[in-house]
């Protein structure tokens, strides 16, 4: 059955989630409200774990896959600052190490605790361009909730030819 993952926590989405997402996997349509919003409350719920004593900010990110599955992640803060991870970064990582690496990115969400705008840092768009070439990214921007698709983030992402 498709869980939530975020390292050993997991969660049941329901029923009619769980077929729209199947749907998903078999076809490239836009993603439903209702996904969008299962994925934000996926995000949230995980943005409780983040390690943020230095800048306060806490972020949660979950990622659905093609193949139906949520991982989530938080942002994990070193007092050695540049060792921070983003929630992005240990979402897509947590969801390599449970699956290996072939895993597809569809969509992304992102929250933080201060309801602030907050899209994805340069590094993370890089990281989701590898898993997610077609991934759609729901964040708050500066009006309000946006989406874009990862080559708007990221235009001429960088992979091996
Ligand atoms: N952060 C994320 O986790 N994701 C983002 O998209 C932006 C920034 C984290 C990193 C750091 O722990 C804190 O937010 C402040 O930059």
């Amino acid at each position: 059955m498709p869980r939530v993952y975020n390292g050993a926590r997991f969660a049941s989405p329901s029923q009619s989630i769980l077929k729209s997402q199947r749907s998903l996997s078999m076809d490239k349509t836009e993603i439903s409200a209702e996904t969008r919003k299962m994925l934000e409350q996926a995000a949230l719920k995980v943005m409780k774990n983040a390690h943020a004593p230095y800048s306060k900010f806490r972020v949660g990110a979950a990622i659905l896959l093609t193949n139906g599955k949520i991982f989530s992640g938080c942002n994990v803060e070193n007092a050695s600052y540049g060792m921070t991870n983003c929630a992005e970064r240990t979402a897509v990582f947590s969801a390599v190490a449970e699956l290996g690496p072939k895993i597809e990115i569809r969509a992304v969400a992102l929250t933080n605790d201060q309801g602030v705008a907050c899209s994805p840092c340069g590094a993370c768009r890089q990281v989701i361009y590898e898993f997610g070439p077609d991934a759609t990214v729901f964040f708050q921007g500066a009006k309000g909730p946006k989406q874009a698709h990862i080559t708007e983030l990221l235009p001429e992402g960088f992979r091996f030819q």
